[in-house]
């Protein structure tokens, strides 16, 4: 057994152990080796913020420890723009977290000649897999960016699976190969496309990570009916995807202070309606769906930082000196950004901290809504 082999069975007896691995997808990984689908540049955290390479022949056992360990990789940055000696500014493609892509194949509820449309291929791991398990005729899976597409469909070759691959955007989904009895998207939205919901045969899946600009979102499970509309719970928050390429959220820049800066203090500390809870920022992110924040660190050497805030003209900023019990407020523009993030928070603590597994989605034609408990209480 080469070294590969041997960690990937490693791998995948601990996921066994971990109760993460379904036994009816235990064949189809041990059948698809990730390495065979990691390309040999991948890209690592860099101290000072961003990405740097990491080469596999620079030292191949380390490449490929990396490869099976149960963390996700990130394959490309920048769109393919960086230069292979980096650095990489924002991660565009990755392979998924064998243990997320595991609980998502759990999710999706296969069985014999299910068929199967794959949103998101990166490297062509996860398609391999429903190929394995569920023969490559019942898999098409797309791709937006060309040089990925390709490097995967060679890699799929490669492991003897040649399910139908797509290179375009898989917003419009694959319609000449519906209706699809699930659509697995591993790319994160903001808005369900209705080509999804149109491509799904009634009783069907589509399975997908539904976030804001505020937060990351939540894996959604949406079952279509026979009116053309979906809905479903979201049934897991601890996931997170790269956005779907035209769907990403902006990165605003903090701006220079203007004059006319609303000064006030706060006592709720900005990682309480962020990172503490992840139900929290959830519930926040679908009362302010505009709303896109973002973390500067201090650079005095201190844990000190700012959170800022950001809807169109309007911007908060929250300094918060670590340890302190009251922050620094200031706010610009028509909308008083960081009160409606309070205002929210205070909503979420009111009806009773609801966790995420509470709310659902529900697509119609015209809309699409996130409601509390039942599609006839939205949010
Ligand atoms: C997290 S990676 C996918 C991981 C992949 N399923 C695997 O097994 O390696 C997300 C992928 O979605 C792709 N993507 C982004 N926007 C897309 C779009 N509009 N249509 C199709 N693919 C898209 C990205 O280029 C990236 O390769």
């Amino acid at each position: 057994m080469s070294d590969a082999d041997a960690l990937n069975r490693r791998l995948v007896d601990e996921l066994t152990a971990a109760g993460t691995l379904p036994d009816q997808w235990r064949t189809a990984f041990l059948a698809m080796a990730r390495h065979r689908f990691v390309p040999s540049i991948i890209w690592v955290d860099a101290d000072e913020g961003g990405f740097v390479p990491q080469c596999r022949d620079d030292d191949p056992l380390v490449w490929l420890e990396t490869v099976y360990s149960d963390k996700p990789i990130v394959t490309q940055v920048d769109d393919g723009a960086a230069p292979d000696t980096g650095p990489g500014r924002l991660a565009t493609s990755s392979i998924s977290k064998p243990s997320i892509v595991a609980a998502m194949l759990d999710y999706l509820q296969v069985e014999a000649e299910t068929r199967v449309l794959e949103i998101g291929r990166g490297t062509g791991w996860n398609a391999a897999l429903l190929s394995a398990r569920l023969g490559e005729r019942n898999i098409t899976t797309i791709e937006v960016d060309a040089v990925i597409a390709e490097r995967a469909r060679k890699a799929l070759a490669g492991a003897g699976v040649s399910p139908t691959v797509v290179t375009g955007d898989g917003a419009d989904g694959h319609p000449s190969g519906g209706p699809y009895d699930r659509i697995i998207a591993t790319a994160s939205v903001q808005d369900m496309p209705r080509s999804w919901v149109a491509q799904t045969r009634p009783g069907g899946f589509i399975l997908a990570l539904w976030g804001t600009a505020f937060d990351d979102g939540a894996l959604v499970r949406l079952t279509v009916d026979e009116h053309g509309t979906a809905c479903g719970p979201f049934v897991d928050n601890t996931v997170a995807f790269m956005w779907l390429r035209a769907q990403r959220a902006p990165r605003p820049v903090p701006p220079v202070e203007p004059t006319g800066v609303a000064e006030s203090t706060t006592t709720l500390h900005p990682d309480v309606v962020t990172w503490d809870d992840l139900n929290a920022s959830f519930a926040v992110g679908v009362r302010l769906p505009n709303v896109s924040k973002r973390f500067v660190d201090a650079d005095d050497g201190t844990d000190d930082f700012t959170f800022w805030a950001f809807a169109d003209t309007s911007w908060a900023r929250v300094d918060v000196t670590e340890g302190a019990s009251t922050h620094r407020v200031r706010q610009h523009g028509p909308r008083a950004l960081w009160s409606e993030i309070e205002a929210c928070y205070q909503w979420w603590e009111e009806i009773g901290r609801p966790v995420t597994g509470r709310f659902g989605l529900a697509v119609l034609p015209h809309r699409q809504y996130v409601y509390l408990d039942s599609p006839d209480n939205p949010v």
